[in-house]
């Protein structure tokens, strides 16, 4: 099925639009072919300057930028000085994300933020677009619980950066294979120089519940996630900070709950077939493929392979025996884009085609 026809350009806003997940979405934005850019907003800090003078000495991206951002002028996060805006993108700091995303779904926003102060919240969705955009159809009954009742608001969450990188392979797997019983997972992210810090506050709790909810399905009536309390799947992950600037890398191992396990050769050839709903509705963003599997040992790297089909994908290399468990394997994924910004807006075309977005003057 083909993508629902969207009136365009789709005026859009950006919170925390000055960091490094709020310029992606702003070069992403600038180029898309639904949204255009209409407000964007970060602390008081930059509140009240042209865009290109409150990120001037900090832009991070490798092209200028973009002219459509330039001369606006950078608002507060208060839902007033987003008048017009139907879709909110939001790359907010988590500490003030929390709030400022509340009281724009309250104002009747569609909000796609990536911090991580909602994604445990038992309504809002927590979506990995290339695996189960499936949770979109919680949002009724999110609307439905507030009080006043929404119309259109409503909050949807993409996963922490890792988590995202390593659900991808593991949906393709309980896809082909059915369920899995236990993961073992070593995350290396970025950020430090010459050193490996071999910890990072709540990530590695963040990495084992978040697919919990990913995995699991929705409840019948479309009203809770089940947490897959039915097939429990253990996670054991370890996180460190190492010298890279983008890209993050995972070794996984994964024990399958089905005996006999799939051979190292039938999960690679899994893992490349793993076709997507996003990709099925052909959403602009959408990978052509949504796991690029490396045939060489020293493949993937976060410097080769982080900007190929634009960071829309996860790269997996490496399959084979796992001693232990059953396979291990090397996932690498761009944590600033399918791990953030690219999520976001890969999330806002599929609610878009899915009817989930509604426009005040549809
Ligand atoms: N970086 C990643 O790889 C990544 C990946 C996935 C998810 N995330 C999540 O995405 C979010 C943004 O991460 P980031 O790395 O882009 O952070 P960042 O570079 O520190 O940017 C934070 C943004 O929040 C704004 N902000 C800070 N305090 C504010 C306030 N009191 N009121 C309004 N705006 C405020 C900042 O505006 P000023 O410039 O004006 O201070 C800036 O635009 C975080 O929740 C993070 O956990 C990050």
């Amino acid at each position: 099925m083909a993508a629902e026809r969207v009136h365009v350009p789709f005026p859009v806003g950006v919170l925390g639009a000055t960091g490094t997940v709020g310029q992606r979405f702003i070069k992403l934005i600038a180029a898309h072919p639904y949204f255009r850019l209409h407000a964007l907003g970060a602390s008081a800090r930059s509140a009240g300057r042209p865009y290109h003078q409150a990120v001037k000495g900090r832009w991070k991206q490798t092209t200028a930028v973009p002219a459509s951002a330039r001369d606006l002028v950078v608002q507060e996060c208060v839902p007033d000085r987003f008048q017009g805006c139907v879709v909110i993108f939001s790359g907010l700091d988590a500490d003030v994300a929390g709030d400022v995303e509340l009281a724009f779904r309250a104002s009747e926003f569609a909000v796609f933020s990536n911090a991580k102060n909602h994604r445990r919240d038992a309504q809002i969705p927590l979506i990995v677009p290339l695996v189960n955009p499936a949770h979109f159809a919680i949002i009724p009954h999110q609307r439905s619980v507030q009080t006043p009742r929404l119309q259109r608001g409503f909050i949807v969450t993409n996963a922490n950066c890792s988590t995202t990188g390593l659900v991808i392979p593991l949906a393709a797997l309980e896809k082909k294979y059915g369920p899995l019983d236990a993961v073992l997972v070593s995350t290396m992210h970025m950020d430090i120089m010459d050193n490996v810090i071999p910890y990072i506050g709540g990530e590695e709790e963040k990495l084992e519940w978040e697919t919990a909810k990913i995995l699991g399905g929705l409840t019948q009536d479309g009203t809770s996630f089940n947490l897959r309390a039915e097939s429990p799947l253990r996670i054991s992950a370890s996180c460190s900070r190492v010298p890279v600037t983008e890209g993050h890398t995972e070794t996984v191992s994964v024990r399958f709950s089905h005996r006999p396990p799939p051979s190292p050769q039938q999960v690679r050839e899994t893992l490349a077939e793993f076709s997507t709903e996003a990709q099925s509705l052909r959403v602009p963003s959408a990978p052509q493929h949504a796991i690029i599997v490396h045939e060489d040992n020293d493949r993937p790297q976060p410097r080769l392979d982080r900007d190929s089909q634009d960071g829309s994908c996860v790269h997996v290399g490496r399959i084979r025996q796992c001693a232990v468990l059953d396979i291990k394997f090397v996932v690498m994924s761009n944590n600033v884009a399918i791990g953030a910004a690219t999520s976001s807006i890969m999330n806002a075309e599929i609610a878009l085609s899915k009817k989930i977005i509604i426009s005040p003057d549809s």
